[in-house]
């Protein structure tokens, strides 16, 4: 039975991955290394810290930079995007979210949050659906980041919940692993290629099809064989 559905955020609930992907083009361009949208794909999901270490190994620089430059850099990235994210407002969340939480709510389903992002409680707070969610979990509170099951683990034991009972939602491949790995059932928004490749139990095109009742429907059909 699904007790819990544990979120990702960016790129699932609003569309910050945009935004991830706008600053770190910038940061990326700023220091002469070429940056495009499939090699972003291998960003989402990842903390800020690997984030940047994976573009300057893409530059093939990653060696030229000390600890503490590399600390400037990714500080450099954050404060554009959080410049970014002070526009965040109400209707930025995608089209479906708050029927589908509301619809968790009316089913006493528990509501998580598994983001790797530090950001997650101020944008949260900017899309003012803070208090639909019973849990956040700290990223700095797990050792490894997505695709280790780590985060997702976390968010279901502060809600008191068996990972087999939960529903995890992703748009990334290193969080649709990371759902895997946990032993929870892995529904992928975006395109089939990726979400496919990454594992998804069920590839959704947009969040309009976070459904509840379809969503149960399918969990069922998975536990059942
Ligand atoms: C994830 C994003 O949710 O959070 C990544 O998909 C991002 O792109 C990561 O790097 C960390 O985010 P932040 O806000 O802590 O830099
Ligand atoms: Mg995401």
């Amino acid at each position: 039975m699904v007790k819990a559905v544990i979120f990702d955020l960016d790129g699932v609930i609003t569309d910050t991955a945009e935004l991830h992907y706008q600053a770190w083009k910038n940061l990326a361009n700023s220091i002469a290394i070429d940056f495009n949208r499939e090699f972003n794909e291998e960003l989402k999901g990842i903390s800020r810290m690997d984030s940047l270490n994976k573009i300057l190994q893409h530059g093939g620089v990653a060696d030229q930079y000390t600890e503490e430059e590399k600390l400037e850099l990714a500080t450099k990235k954050n404060e554009e995007y959080k410049g970014l994210l002070i526009h965040l407002k109400p209707e930025n969340i995608y089209p479906g979210i708050k029927e589908f939480l509301n619809a968790l709510k009316q089913s006493n389903i528990k509501i998580g949050l598994a983001s790797a992002s530090k950001n997650g409680p101020a944008i949260l707070d900017y899309l003012q659906i803070t208090d639909y969610f019973d849990t956040i979990a700290d990223p700095d509170s797990v050792i490894n980041g997505k695709p280790a099951p780590d985060i997702f683990l976390k968010a279901a034991e502060q809600l008191g919940v068996s990972p087999q009972d939960c529903i995890g939602v992703e748009d990334s491949e290193a969080g649709i692993e990371a759902i895997q790995s946990a032993n929870m059932y892995a529904v992928g928004v975006g395109t089939v290629e990726v979400m496919r490749k990454a594992g998804a139990d069920l590839v959704l095109a947009d969040t309009t099809e976070l459904v509840w009742d379809q969503l149960q429907e399918a969990f069922t059909a998975k536990v059942n064989g």
